[in-house]
């Protein structure tokens, strides 16, 4: 009765969300911080008489607000529930059913569900030993998923050698960028330009807004335009459309917890690099760190013990590692107190 593809399936595994308000939670790379004011004033304002309607099914406003933000036009944006819902779109709209999808290992655990979910062959391609992306051994395929700042990693790739590869990729480049306010570099001019490249970006790490599932992804009308014809007609409601709005109307308030989290982030990795521990440089709300003489499975267990969750990926290059997010200074105090 169950399709063979969905009783196969090993179903993506979000990161736990714990009910005890004293755990610290350093494990889903959230914004500690709240979002925008202008975020509670929509709420506040919003009459629920309104909520009878339809929303705008393609978000006009949002989209105009995102695409003027970029520098692009309305038809090159999409918006859609979280960026998990515009990746599961992208492996639909840009691969054939005997097609192949490949993305970075280790990257975003959602891509190989995604193929695995579409019943599509999927290539992990392995980053070199210090981390790195080698894109000379990406096979020919419909569509890549690249990572960029990488997670759990948190390292950028060369923006140039991202262009080249851009350039030569016969497929559609999803460029990941969830990570890329908190990065020195970004690859927009890349979707702006090549008729291929769809950057893809989230209100949930930059904008504080994991929980109300907003994403957009920028790119070439036409990869957009496919996008939209296989969506869900109301794919946003009309609480998420105005919360958004509100937001990326609010650059300063970002701009200024970004800052924040990066302030913190260059503070924490100076002390775990004086206490021994292997950091790698970090363009994201997170650290991927390596302990010093102790096995990162049993750290995570002693941390855990202490009411602080951290992300833990078992096997592979990232056995010997913790992803940490970085939280407020005072959580990042006591994080390091918990070490
Ligand atoms: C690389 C990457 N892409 C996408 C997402 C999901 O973003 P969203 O919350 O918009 O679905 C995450 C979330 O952790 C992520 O790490």
């Amino acid at each position: 009765m169950i399709r063979s593809s969905v009783d196969r399936l090993h179903p993506y595994t979000p990161g736990e969300q714990p009910k005890d308000p004293s755990v610290l939670k350093l494990n889903t790379n959230e914004n500690p911080y709240p979002p925008s004011p202008a975020v509670a004033e929509t709420v506040a304002a919003l009459d629920p008489a309104d909520l009878r309607k339809y929303p705008d099914p393609v978000a006009t406003e949002l989209r105009q607000a995102i695409a003027s933000l970029h520098g692009a036009r309305v038809d090159q944006v999409i918006a859609g529930n979280g960026s998990d819902e515009l990746l599961a779109l992208c492996t639909r709209a840009f691969v054939e059913p005997d097609g192949l999808i490949a993305y970075l290992e280790p990257s975003y655990s959602l891509y190989p569900v995604l193929g695995d979910i579409a019943d599509i062959r999927r290539e992990p391609i392995p980053l070199n030993p210090g981390f790195v992306a080698d894109f000379s051994n990406v096979p020919a395929a419909g569509l890549f998923f690249l990572t960029n700042p990488n997670a759990p990693t948190s390292m950028a790739a060369d923006p140039d050698a991202i262009r080249a590869f851009c350039e030569s990729f016969s497929g559609v480049v999803v460029i990941d960028e969830a990570y890329a306010d908190f990065a020195d570099t970004h690859c927009l001019e890349l979707a702006m330009r090549l008729p291929n490249v769809i950057v893809m970006r989230t209100f949930s790490k930059s904008y504080s807004l994991a929980g109300i599932r907003l994403g957009y992804a920028v790119g070439p009308a036409s990869l957009i335009e496919a996008l939209f014809r296989i969506k869900d007609s109301y794919n946003l409601d009309a609480l998420t459309q105005a919360i958004g709005l509100a937001a990326v109307r609010d650059q300063d308030h970002m701009r200024r917890n970004v800052e924040k989290i990066v302030a913190t982030r260059q503070r924490v990795t100076g002390r775990l690099v004086d206490m021994g521990y292997q950091v790698l440089p970090s363009q994201a709300n997170f650290l991927f760190i390596k302990p010093p003489g102790i096995d990162a499975e049993v750290l995570f267990q002693h941390l855990r013990s202490q009411h602080v969750i951290v992300r833990y990926f078992p096997g592979g290059m990232t056995a010997e590692y913790l992803r940490v997010t970085v939280g407020t200074d005072e959580e990042m105090d006591e994080f390091l107190n918990a070490l």
